[in-house]
């Protein structure tokens, strides 16, 4: 094939992803012929520390390797990016978006679609979610949206459907559900003493009221409750119940457990605390909990920003000192992806698989691929996952 009839036919392919651009709606996501879906979770990638460094690039350039060593081995219909892309106290105002397209390089050289949530570094004095969308947006690859517009929602809240590999079907087999934790500090406002001001860290009530709204919406308007997984970068409270109370166990819940105790939504440390005003846990996230219960068909949501746990576990029962009673959930970390951001535990990529076969079961697969390019923590989450036994999870450092 001459060069330019190769170019023009890249050139016909790249404009009819983006001729469906401005619905967003038109780059429809399908389990494969062979009846599979597979994500790729990204998470705590942290790009942008310490700029003007020779270690801050050199973590970037380690952490696109993790990326691409993960996306050799695995081949996802769709990436996660689940908060914390870019660490936002060391960036200037001009360009500290940048970072965006140095971490979809990946994915673009794989002409892999992407969906991100953002985290609480994703939000600083020089550093805004709402660009960071609208940079991922430059992109036609990336799905992230913001379906939620009020001045406390936060930005990376929306949901995506999985469509049947049977083009006839109409109605999504999956939905993905993607939620704003948000936390940071807000951008460009210092409190009187010059300090930066923090956001809330948790899922906000208008959030969960567009959730709850809109997953009846699309009950009414599929006919069923159509299966679905959720995304949401600060864990919720129940993950540090369960670790404090029952615990967690090597060969229940296989992972790594080191960051003990967690870090809930609601609670904060360090950036995002600068003024010191929301950092203690009082229940800022039962509504989402609440919520999460509440939505049938939901079999599991994943969270980073720990980035020492790596666990799953089934939230089946009550939890001490909470009132909320599990259905079943189950509740996952994905590994820490990133050179930036704190810990040296083996950087990886949560995957999670599931099929057409698998979803009648409400099951799901999961493992992480680590950057050495072996597979870590492999479960299946059905019904007896929680009591099912399975090999330990090594705890090694890079
Ligand atoms: C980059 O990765 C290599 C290999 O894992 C590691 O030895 C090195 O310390 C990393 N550099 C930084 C700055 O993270
Ligand atoms: C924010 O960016 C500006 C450049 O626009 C820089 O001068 C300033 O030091 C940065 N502030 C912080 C807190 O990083
Ligand atoms: C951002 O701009 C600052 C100031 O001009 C510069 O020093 C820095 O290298 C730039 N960073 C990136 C990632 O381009
Ligand atoms: C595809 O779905 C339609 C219903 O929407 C069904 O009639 C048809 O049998 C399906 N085809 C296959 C190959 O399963
Ligand atoms: C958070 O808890 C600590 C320890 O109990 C207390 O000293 C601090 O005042 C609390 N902060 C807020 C903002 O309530
Ligand atoms: C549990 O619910 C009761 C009654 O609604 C309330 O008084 C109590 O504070 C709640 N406890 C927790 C830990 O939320
Ligand atoms: C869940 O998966 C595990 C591992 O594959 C398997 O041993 C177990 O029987 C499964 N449980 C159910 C209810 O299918
Ligand atoms: C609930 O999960 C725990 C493990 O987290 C397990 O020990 C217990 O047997 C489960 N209970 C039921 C009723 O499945």
């Amino acid at each position: 094939m001459s060069l330019l009839s190769s170019l023009s036919l890249a050139l016909a392919a790249s404009q009819s992803v983006l001729g469906a651009h401005p619905s967003r709606d038109g780059q429809r996501l399908r389990f494969t012929e062979d009846g599979t879906f597979q994500l790729a979770v990204f998470e705590d990638l942290h790009f942008g520390e310490a700029e003007h460094l020779d270690w801050g690039p050199q973590q970037d350039v380690n952490s696109t390797r993790v990326m691409n060593t993960v996306l050799d081995n695995e081949h996802p219909q769709l990436v996660v990016l689940n908060g914390d892309l870019i660490t936002g106290e060391n960036t200037y105002k001009e360009n500290s978006t940048d970072y965006v397209d140095e971490i979809v390089q990946p994915l673009l050289d794989r002409g892999l679609l992407w969906a991100s949530t953002y985290g609480n570094h994703d939000s600083d004095f020089n550093l805004s979610r709402h660009h960071i969308l609208a940079r991922e947006q430059t992109w036609a690859n990336s799905l992230t949206r913001q379906d939620v517009d009020t001045s406390r929602s936060g930005v990376s809240n929306y949901y995506l459907p999985v469509y049947s590999s049977n083009v006839t079907k109409s109605v999504p087999e999956l939905l993905l559900w993607f939620f704003d934790s948000q936390g940071g500090n807000y951008y460009q406002r210092l409190d009187t003493s010059g300090n930066g001001v923090s956001q809330p860290n948790w899922v906000d009530q208008t959030v969960v009221d567009w959730f709850t709204s809109t997953r009846a919406d699309l009950c009414t308007k599929y006919g069923r409750n159509v299966p679905s997984l959720a995304f949401v970068h600060i864990p919720v409270n129940a993950m540090l119940a369960f670790q404090q109370g029952p615990g967690v166990q090597s060969h229940y819940e296989p992972g790594i457990n080191d960051d003990n105790p967690l870090a809930q939504e609601g609670y904060t440390e360090g950036q995002g605390d600068v003024s010191g005003t929301l950092s203690n846990y009082t229940g800022q996230d039962i509504p989402f909990m609440q919520a999460l219960l509440g939505t049938l068909g939901l079999m599991a949501v994943f969270s980073g920003h720990d980035h020492g746990d790596d666990w799953c576990f089934k939230w089946n029962t009550t939890l001490p000192d909470m009132n909320l009673t599990g259905n079943g959930l189950d509740l996952c970390f994905g590994r820490h992806s990133g050179y930036g951001g704190y810990g040296s535990w083996e950087r990886g990529s949560r995957q999670v698989l599931v099929t057409e076969e698998l979803l009648k079961d409400r099951s799901v697969e999961t493992w992480v691929r680590l950057e050495t390019g072996e597979v870590s923590g492999r479960v299946m989450l059905n019904g007896t996952y929680g009591r099912d036994h399975y090999p330990a999870v090594a705890d090694t450092a890079t």
